[in-house]
């Protein structure tokens, strides 16, 4: 007798209903695409960022993320407006996370600034601080506060007690012409996640980093803005476009799933090829 056909069904591996993701610079760009991809799949969202409301560069009526995965996916979410910077406001998204569904599974650190591009010469030291405050100490803060919960957490079937995603950069992996400020912080990064990786994989924390290329983003609208950077760029690249912040919430999901389970200590490189060619 033959066998039937099952129905089509998404890999439950990529389930993340009943898990609650805390996504920072949740707003617009590709902390807005992470925030829609993992309520896609189920999870609950704690979104953080220093603007509320319409995101710039929006058409009018295009709904915050917080409303928008609510909504469109029915999962849970709310939303801090605050600077990832400060303690203070890293006690308030802990609280929400906590009081939202008493869990908290995903850590994604999206949040980040290219800062000023130019000769490291010319560079104050508030410009360099500013970009390190914002791209390495708020992931310095946000990891600490988030350890101790999923700790705390029992282990799914995988062994997986919550899981870190850190935005990083191929500007980790090259030298991106006059971002030496932006290129030191996501190195940082990648160091920082191996480092985690090796002190909470034991215990069941998965800590990984994200290296996107270029993606159409208000981050590098000035430099897309160039036809002739962009034409070079292009021309170094294997797969030879732009990537999109969709892509990114791909990424992220996989790397929040179980489906990752094995992927501790990774950074995942996602630049069609730029770092390789
Ligand atoms: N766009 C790219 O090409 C690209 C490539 C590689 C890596 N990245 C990384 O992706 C991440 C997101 O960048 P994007 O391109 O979406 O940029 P974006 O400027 O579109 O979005 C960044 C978001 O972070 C928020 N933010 C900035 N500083 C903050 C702070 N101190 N506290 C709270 N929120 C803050 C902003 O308000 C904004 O909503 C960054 O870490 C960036 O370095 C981007």
């Amino acid at each position: 007798m033959p066998h039937a056909l099952n129905t089509r069904q998404m890999n439950p591996a990529f389930d993340l209903t009943g898990r609650t993701a805390i996504i920072t610079g949740s707003s617009t760009g590709n902390g807005r695409a992470i925030a829609i991809s993992l309520a896609q799949a189920g999870a609950d969202i704690v979104g953080v960022d220093l603007h509320a409301g319409q995101p710039k560069g929006f058409e009018e009526g295009e709904p915050h993320t917080h409303d928008l995965v609510r909504e469109s996916y029915g999962v849970k979410s709310t939303f801090i407006q605050g600077d990832v910077t400060r303690e203070e406001t890293w006690e308030e998204v802990k609280a929400a996370a906590l009081q939202l569904t008493g869990r908290i599974d995903i850590l994604v650190n999206n949040a980040g600034i290219l800062g000023k591009v130019g000769p490291l010469h010319e560079a104050t030291l508030a410009q360099w601080q500013l970009v390190m405050n914002v791209n390495v100490n708020a992931v310095f803060l946000g990891v600490r506060a988030v350890i101790p919960t999923m700790l705390a957490q029992e282990a799914r079937e995988g062994g997986c007690r919550g899981s870190i995603i850190t935005i990083a950069s191929n500007a980790a992996h090259h030298g991106a012409p006059e971002k030496a400020p932006y290129c030191a912080s996501k190195g940082a990064l990648v160091a920082m996640n191996r480092a985690l990786a090796v002190d909470y994989g034991r215990q069941g924390i998965k800590c990984v980093t994200v290296s996107p290329g270029i993606i159409a983003t208000a981050l590098n609208a000035t430099e897309l803005a160039d036809p002739t950077k962009c034409q070079n760029y292009r021309s170094q690249t294997p797969w030879p476009r732009f990537g999109r912040v969709d892509e990114v919430g791909s990424a992220v999901l996989f790397l929040s799933s179980d489906a990752s389970d094995y992927c501790n200590g990774s950074d995942f490189s996602m630049d069609a090829g730029y770092n390789i060619a």
